[in-house]
C-alpha cells in the first residue's frame, strides 16, 4: 500500500489542505514532516470551515495524524487548535508529536517580529510566527525539543539557558522586552502536561503502518519554491517542504516514498517578498485576489497573483519527483476572456530559458514569455469546457506530466478528476 506525498509545487497556500482532506478519505495516516505555525489550511467539510496551523488537516476526517520531528510546534498554538477542535466536535486524541521535533518558543516570536522590523525595506516578509529563529537554534543545536517537556528539570534548565543569551540580544541588539525565566518555565511547564499524552515515537509508527500495509499520506506545508535548499533563497522558509524533506521529517527511508502529488493553484500567488516573474499588472491582479479569496489564513495579508508560471512548476515537478500534478481554483480564471500562460522566461542577456534559472540575479530579472489561451467564460462543473480542457492539455504538454485532479470550486467535492481517484493515490 502506497505512501502519498503531497507537496505544493508553488509559493504555499496552492488549496493542499483540501486535496489532503480529499485524499485522506482513504487514508489511515495523516503527516506533516516539516513547518510549523506558518503554515495555514482551510478547509470546507460538510458546510463548515476549519482553519488550522498545526495539526495536520486529516485530524478533521478523524485519521490518525502525525507531526514529525521536521516540525516546530508552538505549544501554545498547538493546544488553542486543540481547544477549538475538541469544541466543535473533532476529537484530537488521534494526532502523535514527535519527541524530536522542536518548540516554537516565545524567543524566536519576538526576533522574527524584531528582526523583520529591523530589515525594513530587505524584510522577507515572514509570518513572524518565529519559524526561523526556531531551526536556526535546532541548527545551533540549542534548540528545545518536545521530549524536553517531559522533565520539568531538563526543561527549567534549557530555558534558563537559552534566555540567558536571548535576552542580552533581545534588550541589547532589538532594544525590546526580555523574558522572566520564571513566568516562561511555569508557563511551558503547563504546556507540557497538556502535551504529554500526544508525544509518541512517530518515525517508528509511521514504519509500522507502512509494513501492515496501512496508506499513509504526507502533508507539505508552504510550497516548493520556499523550500530553504532549493526556493527563492533568501525569501523561503526555514525547512524543506519538497518532497523528499517528508523522508527526513518523519524518519523513514526514501524508498518508502510511492506517490508525488503536486499541487498547483491554475495561477500563481505569492505572500511575502521576492520575485514574482509573472505577477499581474493591476487591475485584473485583484480581480483575482478577490476572486481567489486569496488573503493569507495565518496573517490575513494580501496575497501577489500572477498567471501560472510552467517554468517555474517545471522546476517543481523536477525538485519533488512528482508522479502527477493537482490544479487547484481552475474556477477562479472563468471570468477570463484570455488567460495568458508564461511557458519561458526571457533573461537579462536576451536568451530565453524554459529552465528555472540557477542564478539568483538571472531569476530576479527574469521577465515572462506568454501564450495567451482562450478563457472558458462559463462556471466550471463536472465536465470541463473545452478551453478549460486545453489550459489543461497545455500544462500536461509543456511539464510533461499528468493533471490528475482539477479543483473547480472551495467545498471538498467540487473536483473533477478525470482518472478517479485511484490512480492519484498510487493504488
Ligand atoms: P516564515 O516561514 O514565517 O519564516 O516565512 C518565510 C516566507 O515563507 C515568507 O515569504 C512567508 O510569507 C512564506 N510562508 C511561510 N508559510 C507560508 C504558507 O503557509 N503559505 C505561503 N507562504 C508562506
Amino acid at each position: 500500500m502506497p505512501a502519498t506525498v503531497i507537496v505544493g509545487a508553488q509559493w504555499g497556500d496552492e488549496g493542499k489542505g483540501k486535496i489532503v482532506d480529499l485524499l485522506a478519505q482513504s487514508s489511515d495516516l495523516v503527516c506533516r514532516y516539516q513547518g510549523g505555525p506558518n503554515a495555514g489550511h482551510t478547509i470546507i467539510a460538510g458546510g463548515e470551515t476549519f482553519k488550522i496551523r498545526q495539526i495536520p488537516s486529516g485530524v478533521i476526517s478523524g485519521k490518525e495524524c502525525v507531526l514529525g520531528a521536521g516540525c516546530v510546534v508552538d505549544p501554545e498554538v498547538f493546544l488553542d487548535e486543540v481547544d477549538e477542535l475538541e469544541a466543535r466536535g473533532i476529537a484530537t486524541g488521534v494526532v502523535r508529536l514527535s519527541g524530536n521535533a522542536h518548540l516554537v518558543m516565545p524567543w524566536h516570536v519576538a526576533i522574527d517580529q524584531a528582526s523583520e522590523r529591523r530589515l525594513g525595506k530587505l524584510q522577507i516578509g515572514t509570518t513572524r510566527r518565529g519559524i526561523g529563529p526556531a531551526y536556526a537554534d535546532k541548527a545551533s543545536r540549542i534548540g528545545i525539543r518536545v521530549q524536553d517537556l517531559l522533565d520539568p528539570k531538563i526543561l527549567r534548565q534549557k530555558i534558563e539557558v537559552a534566555l540567558a543569551e536571548k535576552n542580552v540580544w533581545l534588550e541589547r541588539v532589538y532594544e525590546v522586552e526580555p523574558f522572566d525565566l520564571d513566568k516562561v518555565a511555569g508557563q511551558y511547564e503547563t504546556f507540557a502536561k497538556r502535551l504529554r499524552p500526544y508525544v509518541a515515537d512517530t518515525s517508528l509508527l509511521v514504519d509500522r503502518a507502512l509494513r501492515e500495509g496501512r496508506s499513509v499520506l504526507f502533508e507539505g506545508a508552504q510550497g516548493t519554491l520556499l523550500d530553504l535548499d532549493h526556493g527563492t533563497y533568501p525569501f523561503v522558509t526555514s525547512s524543506n517542504p519538497v518532497a523528499s524533506g517528508a523522508a527526513t521529517g518523519i524518519g523513514i527511508g526514501p524508498n518508502r516514498l510511492d506517490t508525488i502529488l503536486g499541487v498547483a493553484k491554475g495561477y500563481v500567488t505569492r505572500v511575502g517578498e521576492g520575485p514574482l516573474p509573472s505577477e499581474i499588472p493591476s487591475p485584473d491582479q485583484e480581480r483575482v485576489r478577490q476572486l481567489g479569496g486569496e488573503f493569507g489564513t495565518v496573517t490575513g495579508r494580501e496575497r501577489r497573483c500572477g498567471w501560472l508560471d510552467l517554468v517555474a512548476l517545471r522546476y517543481a515537478v523536477r525538485l519533488n519527483g512528482m508522479t502527477s500534478l493537482a490544479l487547484t481554483k481552475l474556477d477562479v480564471l472563468s471570468a477570463f476572456s484570455e488567460i495568458p500562460v508564461c511557458v519561458r522566461y526571457r533573461l537579462p542577456d536576451g536568451t530565453e530559458t524554459a529552465d528555472f534559472p540557477a542564478h539568483q540575479s538571472d531569476f530576479h530579472h527574469a521577465r515572462p514569455v506568454y501564450e495567451t489561451l482562450p478563457g472558458w467564460q462559463e462556471p466550471l462543473g463536472d465536465e470541463l469546457p473545452a478551453a478549460a480542457r486545453r489550459y489543461v492539455e497545455l500544462v500536461e504538454r509543456e511539464l510533461e506530466i499528468e493533471v490528475s485532479l482539477v479543483g473547480t470550486g472551495a467545498e471538498r467535492e467540487r473536483v473533477v478528476s478525470p482518472r478517479g481517484l485511484e490512480p492519484v493515490a498510487g493504488r
